[in-house]
């Protein structure tokens, strides 16, 4: 295919009024360091440096969520596809779209593949992903909209019914009352006859849990220090990233893995773009993530007071995993 046919099919836009995910790093840093206990939202993890570590994480013995995950969609993607015959994958939180595969495949197979409009805050896997899956799908248009998950997205009027996707347990990053926005706006871009697709990490063994976030190869750690310097080349900020232990631990009442950064010694860090100085105690820490854990319970509870109604609830064998197909109730 020459260059220009290629590019017509390929549209990558920011969300509307916003200048991308970057935009704001200054006001949520500023926020967030300031405030007891601190925290850095996990959005921003994900520069080049950190999208690669991501993708290095989900190929680890400890990370089991993506594994499964995918065999999940393996089993039920055909099933899923030919039960609605949706013309239109709509993916928040993108990644490197190596699932969605799974899903723009069914699709062809049922003969209605037309558009697929990933959402993601990393700008260059997007647009890498972007370029490929337009190669490797004749046909398909692609629209990438460069963006937090969080903001509320119009969607384009497009022929066909939708599938609107949310893997990987991203959902987790959330609070649950954030959650419960989300899916109150996901329902909202629900047409009748769209279907929307959540995978959820669910509750297990918390030895299991931990050793997901804490794998030997010290991957996460650095996945987690990450953030540090994605604030050091944005905000013109001198963080040491080795005065910080990487912690990941369960928080049962919570639900959740949570992810610290823990200052090693007392320190002070300057953050030059936003006139702030922060002072670090020894053992201080910052939280960086929240990744909820849940159960079917909670999962309808959520979809009910969000508005949606759960018509299928796929789960591997051990149960580390699900996958939820739901639609709007109208
Ligand atoms: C991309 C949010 C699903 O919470 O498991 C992986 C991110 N953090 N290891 C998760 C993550 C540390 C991941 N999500």
């Amino acid at each position: 295919m020459t260059p220009s046919k290629r590019e017509s099919k390929i549209h990558i836009s920011h969300h509307a009024g916003e200048g991308g995910p970057f935009a704001r790093l200054a006001e949520d840093v500023r926020k967030g360091l300031t405030k007891t206990p601190r925290e850095l939202p996990p959005k921003y993890f994900y520069d080049a440096r950190g999208a690669e570590l991501f993708e290095q994480i989900c190929e680890l013995p400890e990370y089991y969520p993506t594994r499964t995950e995918r065999a999940l969609l393996e089993q039920i993607a055909d099933d899923v596809v030919t039960s609605f015959r949706p013309t239109t994958l709509v993916e928040f939180g993108s990644g490197s779209s190596r699932k969605t595969r799974i899903l723009l495949d069914a699709m062809t197979r049922a003969r209605h593949l037309d558009l697929y409009v990933p959402i993601d805050v990393s700008e260059d896997m997007l647009r890498q992903t972007a370029y490929a899956l337009g190669e490797d799908y004749a046909g398909l248009r692609v629209h990438g909209v460069i963006g937090d998950f969080e903001k509320p997205v119009e969607l384009l009027p497009g022929g066909g019914c939708r599938l609107i996707v949310f893997l990987g347990g991203t959902i987790g990053n959330l609070t649950a009352d954030d959650a419960t926005r989300f899916l109150r706006n996901v329902a909202r871009l629900l047409s009748p006859g769209d279907r929307f697709l959540l995978g959820t990490d669910l509750v297990k063994d918390v030895g299991l849990l931990e050793r997901a976030y804490n794998d030997a190869a010290g991957v996460t750690a650095a996945f987690n220090r990450n953030i540090l310097s994605v604030i050091n080349r944005n905000l013109s900020a001198n963080f040491d990233p080795n005065r910080f232990e990487h912690l990941a631990f369960y928080n049962r009442e919570e639900s959740r893995i949570e992810m610290h950064l823990v200052a090693r010694e007392s320190h002070q860090v300057s953050i030059d773009a936003i006139d702030l100085t922060v002072d670090f105690a020894k053992g201080e820490s910052i939280r960086t993530e929240i990744s909820c854990k849940y159960t079917r319970a909670m999962v309808e509870k959520m979809f009910a007071e969000a508005g949606l109604r759960l018509l299928r609830w796929d789960t591997d064998q051990d149960h580390l995993f699900a996958l939820s197909l739901s639609d709007a109730v109208h």
